[in-house]
């Protein structure tokens, strides 16, 4: 057990469930219960790689329905798990509510210290949305949760006014807008508040050090330290193991596959996915990724502050934080290819790939 901080008291203090562990099979099908002062039923979600470091919390609305507005101090991404609705977002000083609808696979970003109201726009469905936000780490700092939402503090200059803040996010060439920690800053990237389908963005750069023909997207939020990436990769195929620091909740928004979670000579951890699965990989634990399905896979993976990225991302130093296929452990092809044979399917993993350890991948 990790040491119990501020957030993990107020958390348990709410009276719906607490999910823990290393991953949650479908968000849509999680267990929820009645949360009085949000008017709906919801859930925490603090897996392990969690860390104290980052929320993850689900919310439903019911079909038609309305919820009370809010404030929360601090972003907050919201990613649409399913269903269909609409967001106001407002504060005093722009008090006309700016709204914007969405649907499944959606994420858009609330600002800090504004109000926001969420709405189901169908008669029959229901809407299941993810949060994740850094309140756990926020309330390390100032342990006192009504500061975080019973603050009436109004931010005086709203770049919510700005009428492009909820217009569609677009790619734009690299620049200091990216504020991620480590990565080439020429490198163009996905910027806005408002990303309208997760599933079918197919505009995406290859990704050739981490292998697999993989692609990716950088995502960061317009005007705040929040940001994300997106990978898409081909099936039949798996990633390089790597490993990093705590706290990057992973959501999928399409596909069919697993991952492999491991602790440097530690047991393995069997992460099983598909649409609607979210994992947390721990901290300095090896992470692998594979793709079982008849379709392109792809993850999005929330970041935490970039202060935490610990073992980065972009690996620095390869030899100890990213396993090459020909260095891994032979049970890795072995139990993928059985997994595979067991739905019909090949790996098209290339045989060179697996003796070069700079094998140049074609991206697809
Ligand atoms: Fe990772």
């Amino acid at each position: 057990m990790r040491t119990k901080f501020a957030y993990d008291e107020w958390m348990e203090s709410r009276g719906v469930p607490v999910h823990r562990g290393y991953f949650v099979r479908d968000v849509r099908a999680l267990e929820l219960s009645w949360w009085e002062q949000r008017k709906c039923d919801a859930a925490f979600i603090q897996l392990a790689g969690q860390e104290g470091v980052s929320e993850a919390r689900v919310t439903e609305i019911k079909p038609g329905e309305t919820l009370p507005a809010y404030k929360l101090a601090i972003d907050e991404v919201v990613y649409v798990v399913s269903g269909r609705g609409v967001t106001n977002v407002w504060s005093d000083e722009a008090p006309t509510p700016r709204s914007f609808e969405w649907q499944d696979h959606a994420m858009f970003l609330i600002p800090n210290n504004h109000q926001r109201q969420f709405a189901n726009m169908q008669g029959n469905e229901t809407v299941r949305l993810l949060h994740y936000n850094y309140l756990p780490l926020a309330m390390s700092v100032v342990p006192d949760p009504d500061f975080f939402l019973n603050n009436p503090y109004v931010p005086r200059a709203s770049s919510m006014q700005n009428q492009d803040f909820y217009s569609e996010a677009k790619i734009i060439a690299g620049g200091d807008a990216l504020r991620w920690g480590d990565v080439e800053r020429q490198r163009a990237f996905w910027y806005g508040n408002f990303f309208p389908d997760m599933r079918a963005w197919d505009k995406l750069d290859a990704l050739s050090q981490r292998g697999a023909g993989g692609k990716s997207v950088m995502i960061q939020f317009a005007g705040s330290d929040m940001s994300c990436h997106m990978s898409v990769f081909p099936h039949a195929t798996y990633k390089k193991a790597h490993r990093h620091g705590p706290g990057r909740v992973i959501v999928i928004p399409g596909g069919e596959g697993y991952s492999v979670m491991w602790q440097e000579g530690q047991e393995k951890v069997m992460v099983p996915w598909q649409e609607a699965s979210l994992f947390v990989p721990p901290n300095k634990w090896f992470h692998q990724h594979f793709n079982l399905g008849p379709t392109d896979a792809r993850y999005l993976a929330f970041h935490p502050p970039t202060q935490f990225h610990g073992y980065s991302e972009k690996v620095e130093d390869r030899a100890k934080d990213q396993i090459e296929y020909p260095n891994e452990d032979p049970w890795v092809r072995q139990y993928f290819e059985e997994e595979l044979a067991k739905r019909s399917l090949k790996s098209l993993m290339p045989e060179p790939a697996y003796k070069d350890p700079d094998y140049e991948w074609k991206a697809a």
